[in-house]
């Protein structure tokens, strides 16, 4: 069944059809219709002619393309705009990131990076929460949609049960105590469309950023939760075969756990990440 938009909306639902839409994950007003690209590209770019046939296209002549004309006008000496050279959004954040002296700093500068195709889609930048100077150091994946409207990460249901496993080891992002406080943040600043998993590339772009955020915070313990940051940082994602086991992260101690959103998905996975808050508490006893 094919259906068809109607005639007239009213403003009220014609709002309320955009939010569907965003909610979907559509990020890009393209046109009313499908478009194929493919046939379009086919019918704007003719294969080019045999070089024998291209030089008997004389200047002026109806076959002289105008890329034919620019690259002659070039030749000639006359002036031809160049093409800049495709940036490299990795390099551009690991120059940037170097320059943040402070975590306001890298905040402004994460958010003021244009590379990321997320940024248009999102309503908040999120960026960390807690206490920068706690001792442990959460890193999640991305924002969702609670965490997209509030711009603070984990404050959805995932966020809330990740509250309630740290209060289990007497841990609160609201601790006025570095001993029992705790710094949260995600790989992604942005809201992937649907909650989408990040991909590599927007990984890759973001890594610089996340590990001059471990540096300037300075943390004893890193906690990676789920596969995203375990890929990122570690290089290694399958969360059920390395959670529970302490890897070297930038210089220090990080203990993947499985991700609070898992944990509700597959609630008998309580007892693994339960030993592991339990083996967090006792690192952190060891060293206090
Ligand atoms: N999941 C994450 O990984 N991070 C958040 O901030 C929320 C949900």
């Amino acid at each position: 069944m094919t259906r068809t938009a109607p005639d007239s909306l009213s403003p009220d639902a014609a709002l309320a059809a955009l939010a569907w839409q965003l909610e979907l994950g559509a990020d890009e007003a393209i046109g009313e219709g499908p478009v194929n690209r493919f046939e379009l590209a086919a019918r704007a770019e003719p294969a080019a002619p045999p070089p024998a046939q291209a030089e008997r296209e004389a200047p002026g002549s109806p076959g002289r393309t105008p890329a034919r004309a620019a690259a002659e006008a070039g030749e000639a000496g006359e002036a031809v705009a160049q093409k800049p050279e495709a940036l490299d959004p990795v390099a551009e954040a690991a120059r940037i990131a170097a320059t943040a002296k402070t975590l306001p700093e890298l905040a402004a500068a994460m958010e003021a990076f244009e590379h990321c195709a997320l940024k248009p889609a999102a309503r908040s930048f999120v960026f960390a929460d807690g206490d920068p100077a706690a001792r442990v150091m959460i890193v999640g994946e991305a924002p969702g949609r609670e965490e997209d409207r509030e711009g603070r990460p984990f404050v959805g249901r995932a966020g809330q049960l990740l509250d309630r496993m740290l209060g289990a080891i007497g841990l609160s992002r609201q601790s006025p105590d570095p001993a029992t406080a705790v710094y949260i943040t995600n790989v992604l600043p942005w809201r992937p469309p649907a909650n989408r998993t990040p991909e590599p590339a927007e990984i890759a772009m973001h890594l610089p950023f996340l590990e001059r955020h471990i540096a300037l915070a300075e943390p004893e313990i890193l906690i990676l939760m789920g596969n995203t940051p375990c890929q990122a940082l570690m290089g290694r994602a399958g969360i059920t075969r390395i959670r529970g086991q302490w890897a070297k992260v930038a210089g220090r101690p990080a203990l993947p756990m499985f991700h609070p959103a898992y944990l509700l998905r597959n609630p008998a996975a309580k007892r693994e990440a339960w030993a592991d808050l339990l083996d967090l508490a006792a690192r952190l006893e060891e060293t206090p």
